[in-house]
C-alpha cells in the first residue's frame, strides 16, 4: 500500500494551478455558449469575453511556466512505476503547452480574417498578422483540434487524481488544495508541511 503524500505544492503554485483551471472551465464554457445564441451581437460579446478569458490565461501560462521551471514540485513520499511517473509528466507538459497555444491559434484564426481582439475592452490587441484567409482557416482547425484535445487531456488528469484518491489512497489531492480550505483526504491524518522548493 502506498504511503500517504508528505509535502504539499506551493502557495503560489497552488493559486497558479486554480486559477487556470478556473479560466479554461469558464473559456470553455463561453465558447459552448457560443452556439446557442440567437443574435449576433449576443455572439459578439460572448466571443470578446472569451478571447479575454484566453488572454488572461495565456499571460498565467508564462508566468506558470516560469515559476514551474525554477520550482521543482514537491516529491511523492514513494516512487512511482516508471509508466506512472512519464504518464504524469507527459500529461502535465501538455497541459501547460496548450495553455500556451491555444490562445495563439485563436487569436490568430480571428486576428488572419479581419476581426479585431481586444482585453476586456481596455486594451486593443495589434493585428500581427496579414490578412489571409486559408492562415485563419488552419488556425480555426487547429483551435478546435487543441479543444477536443483539451478535453481528453483534462479527463485524463482527473483520472489519474481519482486513482490516487480511491486506489492507491495516498491522498495526492491534499497536494494541490490550498491549506486554509478543511478539505483533506482520508490517507492524510496529519497536516502538510508545505514545499519549501515549489
Ligand atoms: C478541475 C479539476 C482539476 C483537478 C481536481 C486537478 C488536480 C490536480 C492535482 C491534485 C495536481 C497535483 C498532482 C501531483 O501532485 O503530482 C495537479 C497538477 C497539475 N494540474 Fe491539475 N487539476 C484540475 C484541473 C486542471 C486544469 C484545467 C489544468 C490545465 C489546463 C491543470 C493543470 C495541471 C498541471 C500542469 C499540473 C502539474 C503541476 C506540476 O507539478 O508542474 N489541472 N492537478
Ligand atoms: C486557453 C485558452 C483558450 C481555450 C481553452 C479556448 C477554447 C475554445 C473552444 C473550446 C472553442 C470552441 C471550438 C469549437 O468546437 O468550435 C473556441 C472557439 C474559438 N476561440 Fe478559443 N480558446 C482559448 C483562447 C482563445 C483566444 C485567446 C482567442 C482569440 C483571441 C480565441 C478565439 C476563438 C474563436 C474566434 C473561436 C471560434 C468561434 C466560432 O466562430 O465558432 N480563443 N475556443
Amino acid at each position: 500500500m502506498p504511503q500517504p503524500v508528505t509535502i504539499r505544492y506551493s502557495t503560489t503554485a497552488i493559486a497558479f494551478h486554480w486559477l487556470t483551471a478556473a479560466l479554461v472551465l469558464i473559456g470553455v464554457a463561453l465558447a459552448w455558449l457560443l452556439d446557442s445564441t440567437e443574435t449576433a451581437a449576443e455572439r459578439n460579446a460572448l466571443l470578446a469575453i472569451h478571447k479575454s478569458v484566453g488572454i488572461l490565461i495565456f499571460g498565467l501560462a508564462w508566468l506558470r511556466v516560469g515559476w514551474r521551471l525554477t520550482h521543482r514540485p514537491p516529491a511523492l513520499s514513494e516512487p512511482q512505476p516508471w509508466w506512472q511517473a512519464l504518464a504524469a509528466w507527459a500529461t502535465h507538459m501538455a497541459l501547460y503547452l496548450i495553455t500556451l497555444t491555444m490562445p495563439i491559434s485563436g487569436y490568430i484564426s480571428a486576428a488572419a480574417r479581419g476581426r479585431k481582439t481586444d482585453f476586456f475592452g481596455l486594451v486593443d490587441i495589434p493585428q500581427w498578422v496579414p490578412l489571409d484567409r486559408s492562415l485563419s482557416t488552419l488556425t480555426e482547425e487547429i483551435h478546435e483540434w487543441s479543444s477536443l484535445a483539451l478535453y481528453a487531456l483534462v479527463i485524463l488528469h482527473l483520472l489519474a487524481v481519482l486513482y490516487h484518491q480511491l486506489v492507491q489512497e495516498d491522498g495526492l489531492f491534499d497536494r494541490m488544495w490550498p491549506k486554509a480550505w478543511t478539505f483533506k483526504s482520508p490517507a492524510n491524518s496529519e497536516e502538510l508541511p508545505v514545499s519549501a522548493d515549489y
